[in-house]
């Protein structure tokens, strides 16, 4: 799938303020400074179209980005940030879950996990918790740049085996990197298959 056009639409606290539910919609999500924005400005190729940072806890709304005015991807704030307090945790917890849950338009969530850690419990309680919810979700190992293919395969592999102490089979998953695009088209083919239903 190509894409032409990507444009910045709005910025939300409430799933109820967000754009009108009318077209497939794409949300990225995990702990914060993964690289949710870094990854979707390399799948729509946009440098600064979401706004990225070294800092943890840039993101800190429901961002909606329009593509090729079909189709939606979304932004939103990361999980798990220690620099805030808890109340303010708690906001940003509440948010993403009344959006994850209550979002009619949303067909898949992309749980974006750091590829040099170990399974953390914060992202399998996160994952957890989408399962339980019945929230349709594929997880994204990013910056596979930073890590050899051996180290990486092998920290796929401990998460795969974490998982199924839980799950029955391994949801899909992708291995990104937004310094060399990889993992891009895979999923940009999930996107256009989903769009297409
Ligand atoms: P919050 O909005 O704060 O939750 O963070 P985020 O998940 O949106 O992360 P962001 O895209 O802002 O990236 C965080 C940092 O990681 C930035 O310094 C990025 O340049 C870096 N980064 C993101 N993706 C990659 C990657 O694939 N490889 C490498 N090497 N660095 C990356
Ligand atoms: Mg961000």
């Amino acid at each position: 799938m190509k894409i032409t056009e990507a444009i910045f639409l709005q910025s939300n606290t409430e799933y109820e303020k967000c754009p009108k539910p009318d077209k497939p919609e794409y949300a990225f999500i995990g702990r914060s400074n993964v690289g949710k924005s870094s990854l979707i400005n390399t799948i729509v190729q946009k440098k600064g179209l979401a706004k990225t940072s070294q800092t943890p806890g840039k993101t800190q709304l429901i961002n909606h980005f329009l593509i090729d005015q079909k189709w939606y991807l979304v932004d939103l704030p990361g999980y798990g940030y220690a620099k805030i307090s808890k109340t303010e945790r708690e906001k940003f917890e509440s948010m993403i879950h009344d959006y994850l849950s209550n979002r009619e338009n949303l067909l898949y969530t992309f749980v974006l996990v750091d590829i040099r850690h170990e399974p953390q419990k914060i992202d399998m309680e996160f994952i957890n918790r989408l399962g339980e919810e019945g929230i349709p979700f594929c997880l994204v190992f990013t910056k596979a740049d930073k890590l050899s293919k051996t180290a990486a395969d092998r920290n796929v592999a401990l998460y795969q085996e974490k998982l199924l102490e839980t799950w029955e089979e391994m949801p899909q998953f992708f291995v990104s990197s937004s310094v060399n695009g990889s993992g891009r088209e895979d999923i940009l083919h999930t996107i256009s298959d989903l769009n297409q239903e």
